[in-house]
Parts: structure tokens; sequence; C-alpha cells
């Protein structure tokens, strides 16, 4: 059955603070490796297993629920209900031994995300958010600052996996790199999105990610004054996602439009 977006919150939250534990606990070991596993090999075991264990708690409460997740792909369901799940976003931060990376877990109900918890465990952040109920920092309000000029902008954007792709996102950042502030690459989109929602950066872009990596923090960011979308009206999306406040958002959206941000090259 249908739940209420606080309802779906609360369990998110409690989910995405269990996996978070678990992985925190992970993580530790990734640094002193025996020689028997590559430390990608081990990344890939903590996500399946973070993954699995949101996924038991979750569809063990609502059983009917449709699931998309980063490591289990997609599940259909009864209840109009979907959790749209990355067990760890910024996984190369995770493998470093670095602190940017998150739990992303949101619930989408009848194709739009209601509910949204992206936790950061080694950053001591969880960042909530229901649709129309406004974001939260740990328990705290959330509200985007007001815009800044393009060239006053901290722009915070990431790379794909693929040389070519990757080739394209460097022409395009040629370009926008002297028209910025400067340029941040956090390596892990839902934490891009949710610095935006606080002011940690002043806009963000993205070709390439996958609704679990930014479906929880786009929420987050829309709820605190933040504008997501793609090119030309279309929603945030795999092409393309920009965001940053109004005024900022044209104005980046037109920095990016013709330089084919939303393509391969
Ligand atoms: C990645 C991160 C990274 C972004 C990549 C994503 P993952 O997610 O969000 O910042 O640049 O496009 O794939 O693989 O760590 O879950």
């Amino acid at each position: 059955a249908h739940a209420e977006p606080k309802e779906l919150l609360e369990l998110a939250l409690a989910a995405a603070l269990e996996a978070g534990r678990l992985a925190a606990d992970g993580q530790a070991g990734i640094r002193v490796l025996d020689t028997k596993s590559s430390p990608t090999d081990v990344v890939t075991a903590m996500d399946r297993a973070a993954e699995e264990q949101i996924r038991r708690r979750l569809l063990g409460a609502r059983p009917g629920d449709a699931w998309l997740g980063e490591e289990g792909g997609e599940e259909a369901g009864t209840s109009g209900v979907r959790w749209i799940v990355d067990p760890i976003d910024g996984t190369v931060n995770y493998l470093y031994g670095r602190r940017e990376w998150a739990v992303s877990i949101a619930a989408e109900v009848d194709g739009e995300i209601v509910a949204g918890v992206v936790a950061a465990p080694a950053l001591g952040e969880t960042f909530t958010a229901t649709r129309g109920g406004g974001a939260s920092v740990n328990g705290e309000p959330l509200r985007a600052p007001g815009a800044v000029a393009l060239d006053m902008a901290l722009v915070g954007t990431g790379f794909g996996y693929e040389a070519r792709r990757r080739a394209h996102q460097a022409a395009v950042l040629a370009t926008v790199l002297p028209r910025v502030r400067d340029i941040r690459r956090v390596g892990a989109a839902a934490l891009d999105l949710c610095d935006l929602a606080r002011g940690r950066i002043n806009g963000y872009y993205e070709r390439g990610t996958n609704a679990w990596d930014w479906g929880a923090a786009a929420l987050v960011a829309a709820e605190a004054g933040v504008r997501v979308g793609g090119l030309r009206g279309a929603g945030p999306g795999s092409d393309l996602v920009i965001a940053a406040v109004p005024g900022l958002f044209e104005e980046l959206h037109d920095l990016l439009e013709p330089l084919g941000a939303d393509t391969d090259g």
C-alpha cells in the first residue's frame, strides 16, 4: 500500500544509517589487503552487502515495493512505491580511505520522488528531505543561499568512467573553467547536490549519472530551493544534471547548452 512520505523517510533513514555503519566499519580494512583480492573487489563486495542489507530492511517492511539499485538492478512491485538505492556513492573515495562517500536512498511514489536520505557517516552528515516538507542536515533545516553571478560561482562536476566520455567532459570543462570562480570534483554526485543545498558550492553539472546517484540528493537540493534539471526544460537525467539556485541555473544552462554537455561529443 501507499505510505506517507514521512513514513517512507523514517524507514529509509534507518536503513541508510544501518548500511552506513556497515560500510564505515568495512572501510578501514580496505587499506590492509592481502594479495588474494584486489581493492576493487573488496569495494564491490561491500557495495553488494550494503545494498542487500538495505533491501532486506526496506522490502522486509514493505514487501510489495519495487526496487532500483546500483548493484541489484530493477525489480517490479505492486504498491506504487519504488526504492532507488546507491549503497555507496563515491566508491573511488571509499576505496582510497577518503571520507566523501554516502549511502543514498530515495522513495518514489507513482514515478515521483517523495522522500530521500543521503547518509555520509565518515563526514558525520545525514541529509533528509520529503517532497513539500523541506530538507535538513542532521535534523537542522537547510536553505540554499541566493544566486551569485556565474564568474563568482564555485561549480561542482564529475566525470564518467569511459575514456571517450571523459575526453568530451574535459573539452566542456576547458570552456567552463575560465568562466567560473573554480571547479570542485568531490567524487560523489549525491554529496555534490547536498553541498549545493547548504551553499558549499553554488552550481553543479554532470553527464552520465544514474537516478541512484542523484535521486535522493536532488530532492534534498530542490527542497532547499535549488533548481535541478537538464537542458531545454528537461528534468534531470543521465544525459545531464544541472543544479543551481534560480538565476545561476539559467546562466549555467546557457553556458553548457551550446557545448553539447549532454552528449559524448
Ligand atoms: C559515481 C560518483 C561520481 C560521479 C560518477 C558516479 P559511484 O558514483 O557519483 O562522483 O562522477 O559519475 O558514477 O560509482 O561512486 O556510485
